[in-house]
């Protein structure tokens, strides 16, 4: 259609449009939401960093120190205009513009909390400090990574979010696992006192592709060895219990949390309970048949039993794990088998 110019004359030919202005693609370019992810390197950080990065409309800033986490984990996204990794130590403050943090900058396996529990205790009371001194300057929302290690050694079985925890406050655990409650404590407290909009997840036990190889957890040791053909090595009794969730279903969680209204703290975890006994016979019998199972030595204050109740997650958040244990083993098989360079023999 013609169209009059201002000058009064007439253009018959319609003009193509615009190409968009370079600045749209320059740091002028406001995304929708701006995240943070801090231990963004590590296993569940890495696939949350995934999903959060599926939505064009997210910018997704990681911090990491990199003790636990590699860039290897994340190098699909190195260079994407939408991603930044910057190398830092959450015991140190950070001021970076963003809507949102996920807080999960901590080691989470045992062999490496336990190898400088001051550093643990620091990164878990200064870290979570400084991120919600950063949230509190930045008007953001935070979600803190909290563990089903807040319970301790259960004495309610399942653990729901208004158990209070029995734990041991001068073991060898107890900078995770006393770490992780003053962290809640911090949050809480940020909220009461500040206003600040927080999230805490209770995450028990997650499993999948990217998982530390021999970071001495109970499912990344099975499928090592079942892939290497070495024994499974079961900790005495082996009557104790865990529940496994798939990191898929963990980040959907995390992500629903955020995205929700309410604070928490809410469990997010799988409730189908397997004894220790019966995880090695199961990843014997999917991983490799061949291998036998062997008892050896607990370590101290490793709780007996752990199951989630998730009546508040699926209440509030609509969520439930999705994936079944067997389903889920393979993937992590695949993932293990490429990495430790063990391919399938057919
Ligand atoms: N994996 C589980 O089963 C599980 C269970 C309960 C809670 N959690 C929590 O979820 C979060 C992620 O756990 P994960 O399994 O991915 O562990 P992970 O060890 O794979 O990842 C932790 C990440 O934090 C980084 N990090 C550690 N200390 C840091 C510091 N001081 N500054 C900056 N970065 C630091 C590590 O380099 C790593 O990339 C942790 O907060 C953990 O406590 C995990």
């Amino acid at each position: 259609m013609a169209k009059q110019a201002s000058n009064g004359e007439n253009h018959s030919v319609a003009k193509p449009p615009p190409t968009p202005s370079p600045l749209r693609f320059s740091k002028f370019f406001q995304p929708n939401m701006r995240i943070l992810v801090t231990g963004g390197a590590g296993f569940i950080g890495s696939h949350l960093v995934d999903k959060l990065m599926e939505n064009e409309k997210n910018e997704v800033i990681v911090a990491d120190n990199f003790f636990t986490g590699t860039k290897e984990n994340l190098k699909k996204w190195i260079g994407h205009p939408r991603f930044e990794l910057i190398r830092h130590d959450v015991t140190e403050p950070l001021l970076v513009e963003v809507d949102q943090i996920y807080h999960l900058a901590c080691p989470a396996s045992p062999i490496f909390y336990k190898y400088n529990p001051v550093k643990t205790i620091k990164t878990n009371v200064i870290g979570t400090l400084n991120m919600l001194g950063l949230a509190k300057r930045v008007g953001a929302r935070i979600l803190l990574t909290s563990t089903s290690e807040v319970y301790g050694d259960p004495l309610v079985h399942p653990q729901d979010e208004s158990y209070w925890g029995n734990v041991n406050p001068i073991g060898v655990r107890s900078c995770y696992d006393e770490g992780k409650r003053v962290a809640e404590t911090l949050m809480f407290d940020y909220h009461r006192q500040h206003g600040i909009e927080i999230r805490v997840a209770r995450i028990f036990n997650t499993y999948g592709p990217r998982m530390n190889i021999d970071d001495g957890r109970v499912v990344s040791n099975f499928i090592a060895q079942a892939v290497r053909g070495e024994p499974l090595t079961v900790q005495a009794p082996g009557t104790q219990t865990r529940s496994f969730c798939y990191v898929s279903d963990m980040v959907d969680g995390l992500i629903r949390l955020m995205e929700g209204e309410n604070t928490g703290p809410i469990n997010i975890g799988n409730p189908g309970e397997f004894t220790m006994i019966e995880l090695a016979e199961t990843v014997k019998e999917l991983i490799n048949p061949d291998v036998e199972i062997t008892m050896v030595e607990n370590t101290p204050d490793d709780p007996r039993q752990r199951k989630p109740d998730i009546t508040k997650a699926k209440e509030l958040l609509g969520w439930e794990p999705k994936v079944k244990l067997r389903n889920g083993l393979p993937l992590m098989e695949d993932d293990f088998r490429l990495r430790l360079d063990k391919p399938r023999k057919n």
